[in-house]
């Protein structure tokens, strides 16, 4: 959920949607927007697919939904072995959505240790500037200061350490570094908070609205996986928003060379149709849980809807079909080098980062000492409301720098957009861009 500024669309202004297909939304008065975010990173196949929507009216017109704890179901079948394969995981709790995925993930490290006889383990490891949801324990994890400022009092105590962040690098570490340094910052933060109380070390691979579409440096998910290792500690990828095939593979984490213990995935999984969500995890951790309980000791009324399951089945069937994910790695770098030349003019774009289609475009006051924009000037409410006004639905967001200062955009088209679609994007983005950077108070 997006900071309000003063140049946000408030409710009052929102246009109200009509209907989409593809790439493109119309709103009542048949004003056109390319969905260039695909939303908040959501509509991994765009708008208005006759066969997702078919798929989830034939499930209706069976049973909306087969309770999850008395009966199983296709589409519950379907979707968990598409997701073991694409994983390697092997079993999950449904959820509907990414909050309550990272909440399932938190529940079930705590279980799990609990039912191995090591009761204690119960603190959790998150990083600066990272978000991974709005329920109080996702909202505890995240490292968003402005986000958590009116819940401080109420929220559980996390252990912190730094973000992995290339372009902006710790105090006196250089970029060859950057990994050591941060492995070893996770390991003193887990000897400091005492190694048999620490039950997980949860991050985004690819950090979404907290960071701008920020990918990890090589070699980091493997160091820190192995920091976790050593100390019984569970790696949980939240893949909420660069999961479920957005950066080309299945597993965001896949390309970092590790297989997480837990992750989290929603948005693209079942890409907007309905809401659903999941927290995935190893054969390890259900056989503890199965010995120790029967299985995980989490779940909600909607766990595994039917008619959910139903859209993301036919999602993925679409997103394997279609082979999209390859389209995605072969297209995505090419389209984020395109990017990048085509806002060399602008001197306050500082970075233009990310993975497969998951863009990230870094705003900077100052290019040499990267000093970001004061968060006063709302500069990503300003992008918000001026690529709208131009049909462009891009994904703005503030606050990555210090939790307040700090503007980025990130592109997160539908999977299956088109060339054309994604030049029509960039040219969007660069208008809007070259309008709000110039109307700025000097
Ligand atoms: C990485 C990450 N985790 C968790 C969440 C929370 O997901 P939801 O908004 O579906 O509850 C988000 C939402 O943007 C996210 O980006």
């Amino acid at each position: 959920m997006p900071r309000p500024s003063a140049n946000d669309i408030t409710q009052e202004t929102l246009p109200k949607i009509s209907h989409g297909r593809g790439v493109y939304l119309w709103d009542v008065s048949g004003r056109q927007y390319i969905d260039g975010s695909g939303g908040p990173a959501v509509f991994s196949i765009g708008h208005g697919d006759p066969r997702v929507n078919a798929a989830v009216a034939r499930q209706m017109e069976k049973v909306a939904y087969g309770y999850r704890y008395l009966f199983t179901t296709d589409p519950l079948e379907e979707m968990s072995a598409i997701i073991c394969k694409a994983t390697g995981l092997a079993d999950m709790v449904y959820t509907t959505s990414g909050s309550e995925a990272v909440e399932s993930a938190v529940k079930i490290a705590l279980q799990y240790h609990f039912d191995r006889g090591e009761p204690g383990r119960v603190k959790f490891i998150a990083r600066q500037r990272s978000w991974h949801g709005n329920t109080l324990m996702a909202t505890a994890l995240s490292g968003f200061e402005d986000r958590q400022r009116a819940f401080a009092g109420a929220l559980p105590v996390v252990g912190r350490v730094s973000a992995a962040n290339t372009y902006r690098l710790p105090e006196g570490v250089t970029r060859e570094k950057l990994v050591a340094h941060l492995a070893a910052e996770l390991e003193s933060e887990i000897l400091r908070l005492g190694p048999e109380t620490v039950a997980g070390f949860l991050f985004e691979p690819v950090v979404g609205a907290a960071g701008g579409a920020l990918p990890a440096p090589e070699g980091y998910a493997k160091a820190v996986a192995e920091v976790c290792r050593r100390h019984g500690v569970l790696v949980i990828c939240d893949e909420v928003m660069c999961g479920s095939g957005r950066t080309g593979v299945w597993r965001a984490s896949e390309e970092d060379g590790i297989t997480a213990d837990i992750i989290t995935v929603a948005k693209s999984l079942s890409g907007g149709y309905l809401p659903l969500g999941a927290a995935v995890y190893t054969k390890g951790i259900a056989d503890v849980m199965a010995a120790g309980h029967g299985g995980p000791l989490t779940g909600h009324t909607y766990t595994g809807h039917t008619a959910c399951l139903a859209a993301g089945v036919a999602v993925q069937k679409i997103v394997e079909e279609e082979g999209l994910l390859a389209r995605i790695r072969d297209k995505g770098p090419r389209w984020r080098s395109d990017l990048r030349a085509r806002m060399a003019h602008l001197p306050q774009v500082g970075d233009v980062r990310g993975r497969g289609f998951f863009i990230g475009v870094e705003l900077v006051a100052d290019p040499e000492t990267k000093a970001p924009f004061a968060a006063s000037l709302g500069v990503n409410g300003r992008i918000r409301a001026e690529a709208l006004r131009r049909g462009l639905i891009c994904y703005p967001s503030g606050g990555h720098v210090d939790g307040a200062a700090g503007d980025t955009v990130i592109l997160a088209p539908p999977f299956n957009a088109s060339d054309a679609e994604l030049d029509e994007i960039a040219d969007k983005l660069v208008a809007t861009l070259e309008t709000v950077l110039a109307g700025l108070p000097s």
